[in-house]
């Protein structure tokens, strides 16, 4: 079996992270995004997963080339000369991916707990052209929803409705079958606007509904929510995994190598990456430090994203929504709340309202 990635975009939203990697290679809890779909598509048996792309392609082959050989999965890259859109990329790519078998596509930025088995034998049940993965959410105005009877078979497609139609929405995860490649034509499409909603009304759509969580992970604040959930599902899967002591509370996930200081209080919901160094009595909540990020003492990070190698100085507050792009230096005892700063750029001065430093 094969997948396919859809890797494009410049990744804006999640800037300034994505100033310094492409999105897919950003770490969450402690992985590179897609890796964490790599390694769920290799455990059932997919044996070649392409990558979409539209942008810094060599920084993603150079980067998966090492983890092709750990996984034992063939990695390969489809790069598109100008944005194909959602559907373009599976007709560039068809030859890779057509070996007369239904192969997995995903949107690069949705993480979950995969349950790609289960999303096969439905598949075969029943006989569909296509499966999606569905799940419910609050707002549905910013996805696909999707309309559906008990059998799972979709009546109803309709990407970002501007009125409400429902609250189920596709999840970004799919199995096709190959008779898709006839749909799509070799150009700029929408799979959500011009393939979906065909096969609906043709009956050849089915859905899932995703159990446990489903986060798209695309803009910081949906980052760290997902990063709660993602957490609690690790909780559920593999509690040893998490940070126990009496330093933490909560879901904590802390790189081996890390150090923490003494007299911590850190969670619930904290990932500290590979190589940080956090010093003594440091208060950390709902925040991720990515590898090489330092806190020193005493400081207190609450919401934030603490960006590759940067320095949060001793006794600094920080909360909100702060995002600390690579090598950032907060100097020590600043407050800064919603603050967005880009990568090398040093803070010495409070930030006492949501702002971006350029
Ligand atoms: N290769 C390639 N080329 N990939 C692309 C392109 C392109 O031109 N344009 C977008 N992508 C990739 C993005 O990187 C992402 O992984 C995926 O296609 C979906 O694009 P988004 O821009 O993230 O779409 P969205 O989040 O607004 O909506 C999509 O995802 C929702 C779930 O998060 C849709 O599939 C919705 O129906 C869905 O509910
Ligand atoms: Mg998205």
């Amino acid at each position: 079996m094969k997948g396919l990635i859809l890797v494009g975009g410049f990744g804006t939203r999640l800037r300034p992270l994505t100033l310094s990697k492409p999105k897919p290679l950003v770490e969450f809890c402690n992985k590179a995004m897609v890796l964490h779909q790599i390694e769920a598509l290799a455990a059932v048996g997919v044996s070649e997963v392409v990558l979409a792309v539209n942008y810094q392609p060599h920084i993603i082959e150079e980067f998966l080339a090492k983890e092709s050989d750990k996984l034992g999965i063939k990695i390969t890259t489809s790069l598109e000369d100008e944005p194909m859109g959602t559907a373009g990329p599976l007709k560039v790519a068809e030859k890779h991916l057509n070996d007369g078998e239904p192969f997995f596509v995903l949107n690069s930025d949705v993480t979950c707990d995969f349950p790609f088995q289960a999303m096969i034998d439905f598949h075969k049940k029943t006989g569909a052209e296509g499966t999606l993965l569905v799940t419910k959410v609050d707002d549905p105005t910013k996805f696909g929803v999707v309309l559906y009877d008990d059998a799972g078979k979709i009546d109803q497609f309709v990407e970002k409705p501007q009125e409400f139609v429902g609250d189920r929405i596709n999840a970004g995860i799919y199995l096709l079958s190959p008779g898709v490649f006839d749909r799509i034509e070799l150009r700029p499409t929408s799979i959500e606007k011009e393939v979906f909603p065909v096969m609906a009304k043709e009956s050849k759509l089915f859905c899932m509904e995703l159990p446990g969580f489903w986060a798209d992970v695309g803009n910081p604040t949906d980052f760290r929510s997902g990063t709660t959930l993602k957490l609690a599902s690790v909780r559920d899967a593999a509690p040893d995994t998490l940070a126990s002591g009496e330093s933490f509370e909560g879901n904590v996930l802390v790189a081996p190598d890390a150090v923490i200081g003494k007299g911590c209080r850190i969670g619930p919901d904290v990932v500290v990456g590979p190589g940080c160094v956090v010093g003594d009595g440091v208060r950390l909540v709902r925040t991720t430090l990515l590898a090489g990020a330092r806190v020193g003492s005493c400081a207190y990070v609450s919401d934030s994203i603490i960006g590759w190698a940067s320095k949060v100085g001793e006794w600094a507050r920080l909360s909100n929504g702060c995002v600390l792009g690579e090598d950032v230096t907060i100097k020590s005892e600043v407050y800064a709340t919603g603050a967005t700063v880009l990568p090398h750029k040093s803070v010495s001065a409070d930030i006492l309202s949501p702002k971006i430093v350029i």
